[in-house]
């Protein structure tokens, strides 16, 4: 598929190919082989899956799988980041390419290896395609049994995948958690990345490093453990694609207090780098109860680590009551959120009264003993 032919068949199976493969995989094998013409439909296909995470996913190459596990290119970008100037760095399980080729974009060589052959031949394909294969080199193997050069830094994304059973349980990795931790010994900065789900204080025990928490539009779906010449601090929230970011160093605060005319919504990549009370500090706002991770404030903040709701009315949480409310303000359509509060939108929506041209949010959160509804804006 790398080569001028194959580029030509590429092109017509994305002109082609719609819902139904079958009349496309039936013109294509009056000319290919029914190996090839399975493996065009199925890269264009993953070619338009792959659009989410790579903006350049029109001419690259992905499995299922590989496509599945690769980093989303704004997230890779972000981490490949601390690796500029760096001159011999090594992503240690490269998967069909997605940080190593950010990685070749700002670092001097980059050692690719990866013990799955055929994801291997991807990331260079992909490496090629993207006009960063200069200075790379792709090595087969266990990474775990590999002799490695001497490097400068580096990357690990261990395969989570048979971890999926044990989500949260790092040794499940592959290469383990413990062994990844392991590298700081030979090599002076490494980076980590892991499930955002992940208790890092106990998987991480003694051994220092900074936790950075990254989300893109909102979701917190990656972690990643720095170690060694990379700390720069203990936690870090990271939110793309603004590039905004948090770090632990800094005014916190522990204000509790009623709420006030704004609702916030920290971040979750904030929430889960246990950064909600230095966010607070930072912005001069305040919690209204110590175990939910909502802030308030009387002013309107203006921070991409958050999303803010003007308070309308904060209703001690009644079924009738709340309907009253809602009739009488005109609210036909709610957005639902909860945190600390005993039914789930999808529970509570159904038993709500509404009718009126008005949306409004609705908060549903736990108060010093009692739950509350806020509504807002
Ligand atoms: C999560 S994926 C990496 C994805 C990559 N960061 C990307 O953005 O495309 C993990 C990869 O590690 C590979 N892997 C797992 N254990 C390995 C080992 N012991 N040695 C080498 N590669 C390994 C898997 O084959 C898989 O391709």
């Amino acid at each position: 598929m790398q080569t001028p032919a194959g580029q030509a068949l590429l092109a017509r199976v994305e002109r082609e190919l719609g819902e139904d493969e079958l009349p496309v995989l039936t013109r294509l094998r009056r000319d290919v082989t029914p190996g090839l013409a399975a493996a065009l439909v199925e890269t264009v296909r993953l070619r338009r899956r792959a659009v989410k995470k790579f903006p350049a996913a029109a001419s690259l190459f992905f499995t299922r799988d590989g496509l599945e596990m690769a980093s989303a290119a704004p997230v890779a970008a972000h981490t490949a980041a601390r690796f500029a100037g760096l001159a011999r760095v090594a992503d240690l399980c490269c998967g069909v390419g997605g940080d190593a080729t950010a990685l070749a974009r700002v670092a001097g060589q980059v050692l690719c290896v990866e013990r799955d052959p055929l994801n291997l031949a991807l990331a260079r394909a992909n490496a090629t395609a993207l006009g960063v294969a200069d200075g790379m080199t792709f090595l087969a193997g266990d990474v775990t049994a590999v002799p490695l050069p001497a490097l400068d830094a580096a990357f690990i994304d261990p395969s989570r995948r048979e971890a999926r059973a044990a989500a949260r349980n790092p040794e499940a990795y592959a290469p383990p958690l413990s062994w990844c931790l392991g590298l700081r010994q030979g090599v002076p900065r490494v980076a980590v990345k892991v499930s955002p789900a992940l208790d890092y204080d106990a998987a991480l025990g003694d051994v220092p490093a900074e936790v950075e928490l990254v989300s893109l539009a909102g979701e917190c779906k990656e972690a990643v453990l720095w170690l060694g010449g990379f700390v720069t601090c203990t936690r870090r929230a990271t939110v793309l694609p603004v590039g905004a970011t948090l770090t632990d160093v800094g005014l916190a605060s522990d204000a509790l207090g009623e709420v006030g005319a704004w609702l916030c919504e920290p971040d979750p990549a904030v929430i889960r780098a246990h950064l909600v009370q230095r966010l607070a500090g930072e912005l001069g706002l305040r919690r209204f109860d110590a175990e939910i991770a909502y802030l308030t404030g009387d002013a309107e903040p203006h921070s991409p680590f958050l999303t803010a709701y003007r308070v309308r009315e904060v209703l001690p949480w009644n079924l009738k009551r709340l309907n009253v409310v809602l009739a009488a303000h005109g609210i036909g359509r709610v957005t639902i959120k909860k945190r600390g509060f005993p039914l789930t939108p999808d529970e509570l929506r159904p038993k709500l009264k509404l009718t009126g041209p008005h949306h409004a949010t609705l908060i549903c959160t736990r108060l010093w003993d009692g739950h509350v509804v806020v509504i807002c804006d």
